[in-house]
């Protein structure tokens, strides 16, 4: 059995949803309340050989049963297998009134170390820490020569650090390319920190009352070619995945607007939108595939003010960056497989409405238990 070291006063705080009123104050402005969402978690996950519980805050019912049910399913077959890109986050210097974009790509390139070294003086603590500037490219687009720096953020998310990075270099990155600063920003499509993960399923483990295993396994393909061929089944396929990923990074108190952000950028940087995932048939398991932009931290941001989120992390027992990303890109490829996997036999509803069912039952004896609690106990 999986255990974890949270003590009671640990759950206390969960319980209380990870946030009081002053430290809210803290982090955004006029504040007048805290919004909660429930916080579940995930089981049965096997990711690169360790177990984790995994923390998820989402109300949307039947998102943390599907994805522990497919997670078994996918620990029959051995469990996740993932990796994850470097921690790179990318910065964007737009320099407009360019004259020859071609000289200032030349020009920026052969002041690789004079801007490694301004980056380094920006941002002194993170070389510390093993990460810095890693390679500048520049692009010409009509009207504006954009320079991305790409910058390693180690355990960070890294949205501060790249952004103050951008703005010590925009000057001197202008100058050299022969124009004016404009904007100075990270950008989200985060396409040089991607996970990768993999999940086999043996197609017994698949099977339903009604349906034998291959059967179902057949089904979640033909569901993975209708995503692949038409955006419209995609945006919904995609939906499915982020339902696990958002719920993790959301308890994980990372940047879910800008997760999204670069999952949708990346599924249709290919020119059309893309399914982040697919599945298909080896050696007669079902074998799914999903690769994502996944820009998340496991220090700095919201983690300083929200006790719940540091909870969340310690579940979770992972300190680097990447590992949480590769976690979190396993709770998606189930989320998905869950939903493929439902899509292709009962639908979704069935499933849904009887967990909607216990929610509104639970709702129902939490407003009794007010009402009686005005009551004498009776026994
Ligand atoms: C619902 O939140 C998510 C699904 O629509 C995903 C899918 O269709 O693949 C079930």
């Amino acid at each position: 059995m999986l255990r974890t070291d949270l003590s009671e006063e640990d759950l206390a705080t969960l319980g209380q949803g990870g946030l009081d009123t002053s430290a809210a104050d803290g982090l955004v402005e006029n504040v007048v309340g805290i919004y909660a969402l429930p916080l579940g978690v995930g089981l049965n996950f096997r990711v690169n050989g360790r177990d984790v519980v995994v923390p998820m805050a989402v109300e949307e019912p039947s998102v943390i049963a599907a994805a522990s049910n497919a997670a078994r399913m996918v620990r029959d077959g051995g469990g996740f297998s993932a990796e994850a890109d470097e921690p790179i986050m990318t910065a964007q210097i737009e320099v407009v009134g360019v004259a020859d974009a071609e000289t200032a790509g030349v020009r920026v390139q052969a002041a690789r170390q004079e801007l490694m070294c301004l980056a380094h003086a920006a941002l002194p603590r993170l070389a510390e820490r093993g990460g810095g500037l890693r390679a500048l490219e520049v692009r010409a687009l009509p009207g504006r020569v954009i320079v991305h720096l790409h910058i390693d953020c180690r355990n960070a998310m890294g949205a501060n650090m790249v952004n103050t990075v951008a703005e010590a270099l925009a000057d001197r990155v202008a100058r050299l390319a022969g124009g004016r600063p404009g904007l100075r920003i990270l950008t989200n499509l985060s396409d040089r920190r991607c996970v990768r993960v993999r999940a086999r399923v043996p197609a017994a483990s698949l099977a339903t009352d009604e349906l034998d295993g291959a059967a179902v396994r057949d089904g979640i393909v033909a569901a993975s070619c209708f995503a692949d061929d038409d955006p419209y089944r995609a945006a919904t396929h995609n939906k499915g995945i982020m339902n696990g990923v958002d719920a993790v990074v959301i308890a994980t108190g990372n940047d879910w607007r800008g997760v999204e952000a670069g999952a949708h950028a990346f599924a249709a940087s290919g020119g059309r939108y893309r399914p982040l995932s697919s599945w298909r048939v080896v050696d007669g398991d079902l074998v799914g595939r999903l690769e994502m932009p996944m820009a998340v931290g496991t220090v700095g941001g919201t983690l300083r003010a929200h006790a719940g989120a540091r909870l969340s992390q310690r579940l979770l027992g992972t300190t680097s960056a990447t590992t949480l990303g590769m976690i979190i890109g396993a709770v998606g490829l189930a989320s998905n497989l869950a939903a493929l996997r439902a899509l292709a036999t009962d639908g979704i509803q069935r499933g849904h409405m009887a967990l909607h069912r216990r929610s509104s039952s639970m709702v129902v004896m939490l407003e009794g238990d007010r009402h009686d609690s005005s009551q004498p106990h009776r026994s």
